[in-house]
């Protein structure tokens, strides 16, 4: 016992206080590297902004090979005692980080699911995307209030034919040679037409049969006759379309225009009947102002007696031509297969562009076709 103590006395190396001295001092590094650790770790916990962040976080202390695991490995330098103290104390640090990281996980996967239903999500306040609505073009407006005025006076509206059947593409007997315009009559020069290219093959029967070549229609008449061959009288009906003729153009011409073409058969029928549909509807036209209507002699080989049709409004001087007529010609009725002398009717054909404009005031014919929005627009 005595030698024990002695050799305590001269080997303080060996001796037990001086070994848990060491010992503590390891403690005390240790426990104050947990605590920095854990402050560290904790501060950047709360400061991760995304998942992965979050992961390389918790594999750098939490992982095999983390911060903390480091430490364990000095545990068994440690007296059983610190042992005891130090293992509870990173249990319950490493307890701490791990509710932490997973507080922070539910934090982060709730505001993504906020930043998506944000970004996704309709703003129910937000206001509406415009929609711009569009409007009919002038020439439109003005063709349905015609229809409407038509309408109102008895007349029924017939479109030329479905869209299928092309009605603007028309054969040169209805829209000549039904309407008693012959093959070299000098009537055809009043129309330059656009004629259709057509397959060598079928060019011999074409010769012999004009029902077949084809044309982009002159004028909307040639439903005059394709009309009472299907109908028997008395009607009374108008036919608005677009046709065609191959001219040059200016301020008044146009390569398409559109015609209000108008057909009224029955037993006596005449030029007083005709002067007061347009007295009438001129007067429902340009909305009661003052409109005068004149008859003046004019020719197109389809009527007997031709005229061409004058208006005159307000106290404006000048006389405007705003329509060809006349009384139906024999010839046609014949085309139809009517018996001529049983029938008589009234045709005309008015010029929808020229009534537009004097509606509107516009001063050229091609600002309808030129899509300028401008223009459109005042509509
Ligand atoms: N179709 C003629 C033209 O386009 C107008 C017209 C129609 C004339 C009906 C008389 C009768 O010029």
């Amino acid at each position: 016992m005595a030698v024990d103590n002695f050799e305590e006395k001269i080997n303080p190396v060996r001796n037990k206080p001086l070994k848990v001295a060491v010992d503590e001092s390891l403690t005390e590094k240790i426990s104050n590297g947990i605590n920095i650790l854990e402050k560290e770790a904790k501060e950047a916990i709360n400061q991760t902004l995304d998942l992965s962040q979050l992961e390389r976080i918790r594999i750098k202390y939490l992982g095999r090979k983390g911060e903390f695991n480091n430490l364990i490995k000095e545990l068994p330098k440690m007296s059983e005692e610190s042992k005891a103290h130090i293992g509870r104390r990173l249990n319950s640090v490493r307890n701490d980080l791990e509710t932490l990281i997973d507080e922070r996980l539910h934090k982060l996967k709730d505001e993504i699911i906020e930043e998506k239903l944000r970004s996704e999500g309709v703003d129910v306040s937000m206001p509406g995307r415009g929609l711009s609505l569009g409007h009919l073009h002038p020439l439109t407006k003005v063709e349905r209030r015609i229809e409407d005025i038509f309408q109102s006076m008895g007349f029924s509206i017939v479109m030329g034919f479905s869209i299928v059947f092309g009605p603007e593409i028309e054969s040169e007997y209805y829209n000549f040679n039904a309407l008693n315009i012959p093959q070299n009559h000098p009537a055809r020069d009043m129309q330059d037409t656009f004629w259709l290219r057509q397959k060598i093959s079928n060019l011999k029967s074409q010769i012999s049969n004009s029902k077949n070549r084809l044309l982009l229609r002159t004028h909307t008449s040639p439903m005059q006759v394709r009309y009472m061959e299907k109908n028997n009288p008395p009607f009374r009906i108008i036919v608005p379309g677009r046709v065609y003729r191959y001219e040059a153009t200016d301020a008044s011409h146009e390569i398409q225009f559109h015609q209000i073409e108008s057909l009224m058969v029955d037993k006596n029928i005449s030029l007083a009947n005709l002067k007061a549909v347009f007295e009438e509807f001129f007067k429902k036209f340009f909305e009661n102002k003052k409109v005068e209507v004149r008859f003046r002699p004019g020719y197109f080989p389809f009527v007997e007696p031709g005229i061409e049709v004058d208006i005159r409004l307000g106290s404006n001087p000048k006389w405007l031509e705003v329509a060809g007529a006349g009384m139906v010609h024999p010839k046609v009725f014949e085309a139809a297969g009517y018996v001529p002398s049983d029938w008589q009717g009234f045709a005309f054909g008015m010029g929808l562009e020229r009534l537009t404009m004097l509606c509107y005031g516009i001063n050229d014919i091609r600002l309808f076709y030129s899509s300028d929005f401008r223009f459109l627009k005042q509509f």
